[in-house]
């Protein structure tokens, strides 16, 4: 099985219903998606947003998938505030992120707490989207392996082989998120093929072949090409580019 590419837009707290319907058209105007098939399309916009993005993308056929950005790990229950993986899957939901390093920072999600939403999603029959990545000065203090390993590990702690090669590895440095200082495309894929024979570790060698791992942080159309020439980089997950449809357009077309 070869590992297609895979690009998410995470819009994070931005577009209203409203705006987020003209954004997801205006994407499809811009690409013939029936060309993209070496890559899979997903948006990820706020949970007001997800009913509204998905009637266009069922009403007018859109190769595009649809994330949510986060998830409580149960069913349903007095969580106020929360939306359950239940409610996400029955709105066509396929992928959701978690653990982006912006929930680890603001709203204390620790590695436990991502393991039980990551199993959660896949218990939804959703794909997880694992976000990990180290800060700065862990870089600069050379903890880099040892940060994302370890992130790695408690995210996928107590899946088995068969579910651990369905989650899509999200590598994502802080210090390249939202800054425009992109890592360098040999700083991506050497900490890709980190995790990708930390992987292999843990769950064998031939496993490690199938999963996908992307890479996040300051991603636009004039650093794809070098960032994707990288083995182990099998595609994007795009922040700020892909609030701006012609941009998001442009990263893409990378695959055409
Ligand atoms: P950015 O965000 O592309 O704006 O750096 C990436 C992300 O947070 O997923």
């Amino acid at each position: 099985m070869a590992r297609k590419d895979f690009i998410c837009g995470n819009w994070k707290m931005n577009a209203t219903h409203l705006e987020a319907i003209q954004m997801v058209q205006k994407l499809s105007y811009r690409l013939d998606l029936a060309d993209y098939d070496r890559v899979e399309v997903v948006v990820a916009p706020p949970f007001t947003a997800l009913r509204s993005v998905q009637t266009v993308i069922e009403a007018d056929h859109l190769p595009i998938g649809l994330a949510a950005q986060d998830t409580h790990w149960l069913d349903e229950g007095a969580f106020t505030g929360e939306v359950s993986p239940v409610m996400l899957a029955k709105l066509s939901v396929g992928h959701v992120i978690v653990g982006h390093s912006e929930r680890r920072e603001h709203f204390g999600e620790d590695d436990a707490t991502i393991n039980r939403k990551l199993k959660a999603v896949m218990a939804a029959e959703m794909t997880p989207i694992l976000c990990l990545g180290e800060t700065l000065e862990e870089r600069e203090a050379e903890q880099m392996e040892s940060k994302v390993g370890g992130q790695l590990a408690a995210g996928l702690n107590g899946l088995s082989p068969d579910e651990a090669v369905g989650v899509i590895v999200a590598y994502e440095p802080i210090w390249a998120i939202g800054t425009g200082h992109t890592a360098t495309p040999d700083q991506a894929g050497d900490a890709c093929e980190f995790l990708r024979n930390s992987f292999g570790d843990a769950f064998g060698g031939s496993m490690s072949e199938h999963v996908r791992i992307i890479y996040g942080g300051s991603v636009n159309p004039g650093n794809i090409a070098a960032l994707m020439a990288k083995k182990h980089i099998d595609g994007a997950l795009v922040g700020g580019v892909s609030l701006d449809p012609d941009q998001f357009a442009s990263t893409i077309r990378y695959w055409v």
